[in-house]
């Protein structure tokens, strides 16, 4: 894909799909949150990498909330979008729900992530800006700028 100094939410929007297998899950047939992580970073890595047309690695993940379970069988939904970009860092939300035969989807999970752009040597490298278009990327991207003030003061407090 070519490389553009400005991007959309859209261009780089992921979508994943799983069903939940024996493997995935605990003795009570629920989804494991670690194989849930896993899908969630996948999914947070090819939104970055479709935005950045880097290479990315994983520097944070912010926020994991567990809403609702998912059981063996479930077919779940993992859609990750691009919320906030810095210099070389991408936030990225990815919401998962489970759809049911009927189509009806819930959410069960939203995490934020924040991923950097790498070169060749593996140094930070800079990403496209984004321009939000929607009143949701609007707010997201306002809601971006105090999760990366809070994201650093929580680094230079260290708490
Ligand atoms: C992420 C990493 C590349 C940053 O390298 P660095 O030398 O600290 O680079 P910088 O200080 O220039 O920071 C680069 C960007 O990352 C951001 N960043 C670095 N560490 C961060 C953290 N812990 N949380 C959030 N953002 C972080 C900086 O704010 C900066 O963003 P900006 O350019 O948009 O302002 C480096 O810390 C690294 O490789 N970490 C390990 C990542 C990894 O292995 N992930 C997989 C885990 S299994």
């Amino acid at each position: 894909m070519e490389k553009t100094e400005f991007r959309y939410v859209a261009d780089s929007r992921t979508q994943q799909v799983q069903i939940v297998l024996p493997q995935h899950a605990n003795a009570y047939k629920r989804l494991f949150g670690g194989v849930l992580m896993q899908w969630i970073d996948v999914t947070a890595a090819v939104t970055a990498r479709r935005h950045s047309c880097f290479e990315v690695t994983t520097a944070r993940i912010d926020m994991l909330e567990f809403v609702a379970p998912a059981y063996v069988g479930s077919t779940v939904l993992l859609d990750g979008c691009i919320t906030h970009v810095g210099t070389t860092s991408m936030e990225v939300r990815v919401d998962t729900y489970v759809e049911s035969l009927d189509g009806n989807r819930e959410r069960v999970n939203r995490a934020y992530l924040v991923l950097v752009a790498l070169d060749e040597q593996s140094n930070p490298v800079r990403v496209p800006r984004l321009t939000p278009v929607t009143q949701e990327e609007q707010d997201e991207w306002q809601a971006g700028i105090k999760r990366r003030a809070l994201r650093k003061k929580r680094r230079v407090e260290r708490y």
